[in-house]
């Protein structure tokens, strides 16, 4: 078989690699980091050609852009199995106004809100919050259109410039207010095709730039699984009251949904929450997630995308800790070009796998920064401690100028005893 993919971050990566343990994979555009062959012996290409034109007997389509675009409706009318929704299942992502007015209407749990475009009204409804305030854009903004704040004086300076275009252009000129909930994060891949679903193993990731959680979010600082908070009970209750309700009412409003739904969930004192949905793997999730599945990753793109019945994959029971090397400026206005050394040396640590995430080749053939998030860092070991280990021996042979990494990626979980899924 040989299955197309959609993309050229770090994901995209991870999904090709996983993608070539059983089937040919090309991929566009793709990045330098991805062309070689697996140790299966299947070959990873890279072409620069129009999704559309790809050839392949599956398409995956990683960004959320192009599924909110409705390039998956575009590659079906043509015929070709397609893993990724469809426009319509895509604006569970591509609008939080719809997200969460669907997930009302499916009775799911999640956090107060309101939907606003006037500034007048937008503040009165602050004024009915008590403990945080939430400010999102409605529209895509990259993973950092989110403020959550204690300071309500900041809440509303950040209205402003979200409604005015300030700050998000017309993705910020609708915000969606939420309460603060609390509790930790659980990110739950699910993949589903139509109403039927089999979550992968959870993953939990790091938003903000800073360790301890500090600076402003990014798209992902590094990520872990499996998470020990986030034991079997947990995963079925999110399935039981998230994820179940959620696909039976997008399939009521004619909504078939074939793809991967993730779930940002919190796990507050009343029970798991939704916070919200993405309708692509998770970056980085994905690069601890998909290392994880030992069996054939290609067939199960390709039951989704045909809608077939699923069988839920075989998980290693190792563990996978990914850190996420970041350009000098991320998540504001970064600086590329900045030659990257030491790659090579990464190979000598064990269960290791960097994938590229903004990554070229410069006039001189020499590998250089080329976007925000750069490197990722993905280590597998017996359990997290190990994992983590790994990953971060390997992160610190990579040198460029001005790199930046969290040193705490997993570092709580490793403090109680993961129970594997
Ligand atoms: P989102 O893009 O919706 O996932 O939001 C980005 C991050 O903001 C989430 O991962 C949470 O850490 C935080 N967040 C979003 N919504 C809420 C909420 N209602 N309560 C508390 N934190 C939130
Ligand atoms: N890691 C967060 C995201 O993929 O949106």
């Amino acid at each position: 078989m040989i299955v197309g993919v959609v993309g050229s971050g770090a994901r995209e990566h991870a999904i090709a690699t996983a993608l070539a343990r059983t089937a040919e994979v090309v991929v566009t555009p793709g990045n330098p980091g991805m062309p070689g062959q697996s140790d299966e012996g299947h070959t990873i290409r890279c072409v620069d050609v129009d999704p559309e034109d790809l050839s392949a007997d599956l398409v995956v389509i990683g960004p959320e852009a192009p599924l909110v675009d409705g390039l998956a409706d575009r590659l079906r009318a043509k015929g070709l199995p397609v893993f990724g929704p469809g426009a319509s299942g895509a604006r569970l992502e591509g609008s939080k106004a719809f997200m969460k007015d669907l997930v009302a209407r499916a009775k799911v749990p999640s956090a107060r809100y309101g939907t606003f475009d006037d500034a007048v009204r937008a503040e009165r409804f602050l004024e009915t919050l008590d403990g945080g305030y939430v400010i999102k854009t409605d529209g895509l903004a990259a993973g950092k259109g989110v403020l959550v704040t204690r300071d309500i004086g900041e809440a509303r300076r950040d209205i402003r410039d979200k409604l005015s275009g300030v700050s998000f252009g017309d993705a910020g000129r609708r915000v969606v207010i939420e309460e603060a909930m609390t509790g930790p994060e659980v990110s739950l891949l699910v993949l589903c095709s139509n109403t039927e679903a089999v979550a992968l193993p959870a993953a939990q990731d790091f938003k903000r730039i800073l360790d301890n959680d500090e600076g402003p979010n990014t798209g992902g600082m590094g990520a872990y699984s499996p998470v020990p908070v986030a034991s079997d009970e947990v995963v079925e209750l999110i399935m039981e009251r998230i994820v179940h309700p959620t696909l039976l009412q997008l399939a009521s409003e004619g909504i078939d949904y074939r793809g991967v739904l993730y779930a940002g969930c919190m796990l507050t004192p009343e029970g798991p929450k939704l916070i919200e949905y993405n309708i692509r793997f998770g970056d980085p999730e994905a690069e601890v997630v998909l290392p994880r599945i030992t069996s054939d990753f290609a067939e199960l793109c390709l039951a989704v995308a045909n809608g077939d019945r699923l069988s839920p994959p075989t998980i290693s029971p190792q563990a996978a800790v990914c850190v996420v090397l970041a350009a000098h400026g991320y998540p504001g206005a970064v600086r590329s070009g900045d030659r990257i050394e030491g790659l090579e040396k990464t190979d000598t640590v064990e269960g290791v796998r960097v994938f590229h995430a903004g990554t070229r080749h410069d006039a001189q053939g020499h590998l250089v920064t080329a976007g925000g998030r750069v490197l990722c860092v993905s280590a597998m070991g017996s359990d997290l401690v190990r994992a983590r280990e790994r990953a971060y021996e390997a992160a610190a042979l990579i040198s460029f100028d001005g790199v930046q990494y969290r040193r705490d990626i997993a570092a709580l979980a490793t403090q109680t005893s993961p129970k594997p899924r």
